[in-house]
C-alpha cells in the first residue's frame, strides 16, 4: 500500500525523490483522525521551491490511488485515509496465497553477503557476546534472503594464536585427557585459568607457552594433533547450542584456515609502501585516519588477529564476490574494524568500504557484564536448558495434557532467550532475566508464540477448510487495527533489512499480537455469527497466524501451533 501511494506522489512531485525515499517519509500517524497514513511534505519544499503546505494542499487536490478513499493536507502534511475493505481484500487474499512468502522481494536480485557471526574462541565457553552475535547475524541473514540476497553465513572461528601454546603446556602439565573428553569446554578453560594463576608463581611458564606456540605454527606433530583435538571437542559443544537453536553455517574457516593466506597480505603491504617498523614490530601507521597503527606482524614474526582478519577479507571477496560483507561483533571492537576497513582502503582495494561493521552492545546481569572471569563461567548451554526446564514447568501449569511438551517446550524456551535478545535495538546493553524472557505477557517470546498458537487452536476450533471469502464486506473499525497491521509487514522487513535491524521485526510482530489480542478479546469470531462473516474473520485470523510465524522464522524462532 505505501508504496502504491508513494509511487503516486512520485508522479505528483515530480521531483528526484525516489518511490524508496518517499516511502521511508510515511508515517503512520498515531490518532485516528490523523488518517492512516501521514506524508510530512518539508523534504520537497526546496526542490519544488514550494512551502510545505502549499505542496500538501497541491497533493492532497490532485491525489488519487486504489484504497484511498479521503485525502486531507493538514499544515504540512498530507493525511491518507484507507478503504479498509479494499485493503482487507488485497492484502488478506496476497497472504494466503502466498502463504510465508508473503513479504518477500527480490531487491538483493540474488547478490552475496557474507556474514561473520558467532566465531566463539575454542576451547573457551560460549560468552554471552557471542550468542547475541550469533542470533543477530542469523536474523540479518533470514532477513536478507527473504529480500532476495544470497547470505553465507561464516563462523570464523577463534582458534589460532598464543593461547594455544599456553593450553598445550598446562594440559601437559595438569590436564587428564577423561575429564577433557567429559565436558572439553570446561576443563580447557578451567586449565587455561589455572595456567594465568601458576604463570603469576612460576615465570617460565610463559616461555613455555611461547614454545609450544612456535612448536604448533612449525606444525611439530604432537602440538598440532593436541590443537586438533581441542578444536574439535570444541566445536561438538558448540554444536550442540548451535543445534538447540536450529543454526547453521556456510563456513566454519575460522583464524587457523589462513594461516598459509597471510604472507600474500603481508607482502602486499609492503608492496604498496605501508609497513612500518615500530619497537621491532611491523605496523600500517593510519594517523591521516585518526585511528591508532594496525599491529600487522610481531617482532618475533607471528601474526596477529588484524592480519588474519585482512586475509579472511581477500578470501571472502575472491571465494563469495560479496556485494557486502557483514561482521556481527561487539561493540568493543570498533577500532578493530575501522582499522580494518583503513588498511584495505590504503591498500586501494575498491570493495574496501563494503565492509560493514555490526557493533551490538552488552548483556548485563544485575547491571554489571556477565563475564567468563575466573573460572566462574556461564554456560549457554545451560541458560538454554533452564530456560527450557522453565518452558516445560510453564506448560505443566497451563496445558498439562499437551502432547508434545518437550518438543514445545524447547520451542518457547530458546525462543525466549533469541526474542529477549532481539526485541532490544542491539545496540543498547539488554539486562539478562530468564523470569522477564518467560512472562507470557508483555513483550516477550512466549506472548507472540502464544499468539500465534490461539490464532491455530481457533481455525482448529472452526475446523476451517482454507476456504475463504474474495470480500471482506463485513469489516470495519474492529478489524481495522489488524488488516493495516497485516499489510505494513512487507515494508517492516524491507526497513529492519536496510537497518541491519532485526528488532523493527520483533516490535513488528509485538505490535501485530496485541492487535490480534485485542481484536480477539472484543470480537466473536465462532459464536454467534453470520456464516458470511464467520469466514471473513477466519480469513483474517488465517493470515495473521501465517505472518507472526514468518515474523518468528525471520527470528530464528519456531511457532508451536499449540501451547
Ligand atoms: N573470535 C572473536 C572474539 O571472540 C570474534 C571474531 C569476530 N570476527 C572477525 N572476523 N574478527 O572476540
Amino acid at each position: 500500500m505505501i508504496t502504491r501511494i508513494a509511487s503516486t506522489i512520485n508522479k505528483m512531485v515530480n521531483s528526484e525523490i525516489t518511490i524508496n525515499e518517499i516511502e521511508l517519509l510515511i508515517e503512520q500517524p498515531k490518532h485516528a483522525e490523523q488518517g492512516d497514513l501521514a506524508l510530512p511534505c518539508f523534504r520537497f519544499a526546496r526542490t519544488m521551491k514550494l512551502a510545505p503546505n502549499q505542496i500538501a494542499a497541491q497533493i492532497a487536490s490532485g491525489f488519487t490511488c486504489e484504497g484511498v478513499i479521503k485525502v486531507e493536507a493538514v499544515g504540512g502534511y498530507v493525511n491518507f485515509f484507507l478503504d479498509i475493505l479494499t485493503i482487507a481484500e488485497n492484502v488478506i487474499t496476497e497472504i494466503i496465497t502466498q502463504g510465508n512468502h508473503y513479504g518477500d522481494s527480490d531487491a538483493g536480485q540474488g547478490r552475496a553477503i557474507t556474514i561473520d557471526l558467532s566465531s566463539p574462541n575454542i576451547a573457551k565457553p560460549f560468552s554471552m557476546g557471542h550468542l547475541r552475535s550469533t542470533v543477530i547475524g542469523n536474523a540479518i541473514a533470514n532477513m536478507l534472503e527473504k529480500n532476495g540476497y544470497t547470505p553465507i553465513r561464516i563462523n570464523h572461528l577463534g582458534d589460532w594464536g598464543t593461547q594455544f601454546g599456553k593450553l598445550i603446556t598446562a594440559y601437559k602439565r595438569w590436564g587428564e585427557e577423561n575429564k577433557v573428553r567429559q565436558d572439553p569446554i570446561r576443563e580447557l578453560h578451567q586449565l587455561y585459568v589455572y595456567f594465568h594463576q601458576q604463570a603469576e608463581i612460576d615465570e617460565s611458564l610463559e616461555k613455555e607457552g611461547r614454545q609450544w606456540f612456535k612448536c604448533l605454527e612449525d606444525g611439530d606433530t604432537e602440538a598440532v594433533a593436541l590443537w586438533k583435538w581441542f578444536r574439535e571437542v570444541s566445536l561438538e559443544a558448540f554444536s550442540r547450542v548451535y543445534n538447540l537453536m536450529g543454526i547453521s553455517f556456510d563456513s566454519y574457516h575460522g583464524e587457523a584456515f589462513y594461516n598459509d593466506k597471510m604472507r600474500a597480505v603481508v607482502e602486499m603491504l609492503k608492496n604498496a609502501d605501508l609497513l612500518e617498523e615500530s619497537e621491532g614490530a611491523k605496523v600500517v601507521r593510519l594517523d591521516d585516519e585518526g585511528l591508532p597503527p594496525c599491529l600487522i606482524m610481531k617482532s618475533d614474526g607471528a601474526t596477529l588477529y588484524a592480519t588474519r582478519d585482512l586475509a579472511a577479507a581477500f578470501y571472502r571477496q575472491d571465494h563469495y564476490a560479496f556485494a557486502v560483507s557483514l561482521y556481527v561483533v561487539g561493540n568493543e571492537q570498533t577500532l578493530h574494524f575501522k582499522q580494518l576497513i583503513a588498511v584495505l582502503n590504503k591498500l586501494g582495494v575498491p570493495w574496501a568500504n563494503d565492509l560493514v561493521h555490526i557493533p551490538f552492545g552488552m548483556i548485563l546481569k544485575d547491571g554489571k557484564k556477565m563475564s567468563t572471569r575466573k573460572g566462574k563461567v556461564v554456560l549457554l548451554e545451560e541458560v538454554l536448558e533452564q530456560s527450557i526446564q522453565m518452558a516445560h514447568n510453564a506448560i505443566m501449569e497451563k496445558n498439562p495434557s499437551l502432547h508434545n511438551r518437550k518438543q514445545v517446550a524447547k520451542q518457547v524456551g530458546v525462543g525466549a532467550v533469541l526474542f529477549h535478545d532481539l526485541k532490544v535495538f542491539r545496540q543498547n546493553d539488554i539486562e539478562f532475566s530468564l523470569e522477564d524472557m518467560l512472562r507470557f505477557e508483555g513483550e516477550t517470546g512466549p506472548y507472540v508464540q502464544y499468539t500465534h498458537a490461539r490464532a491455530c487452536s481457533i481455525l482448529r476450533k472452526a475446523a476451517w477448510n482454507q476456504e475463504y471469502p474474495t470480500s471482506f464486506t463485513t469489516f470495519g473499525k474492529d478489524e481495522r487495527a489488524v488488516v493495516k497491521q497485516l499489510a505494513a509487514f512487507p515494508e517492516e522487513v524491507e526497513k529492519a533489512v536496510k537497518e541491519w535491524d532485526p528488532s523493527k521485526v520483533a516490535k513488528y510482530v509485538i505490535d501485530l499480537s496485541q492487535d490480534f489480542n485485542h481484536y480477539y478479546a472484543h470480537t466473536s469470531i465462532l459464536q454467534g455469527v453470520k456464516e458470511e462473516e464467520k469466514a471473513q474473520r477466519l480469513a483474517l485470523v488465517h493470515a495473521v497466524s501465517i505472518v507472526i510465524k514468518e515474523s518468528l522464522r525471520l527470528l530464528g524462532m519456531e511457532a508451536p501451533e499449540e501451547m
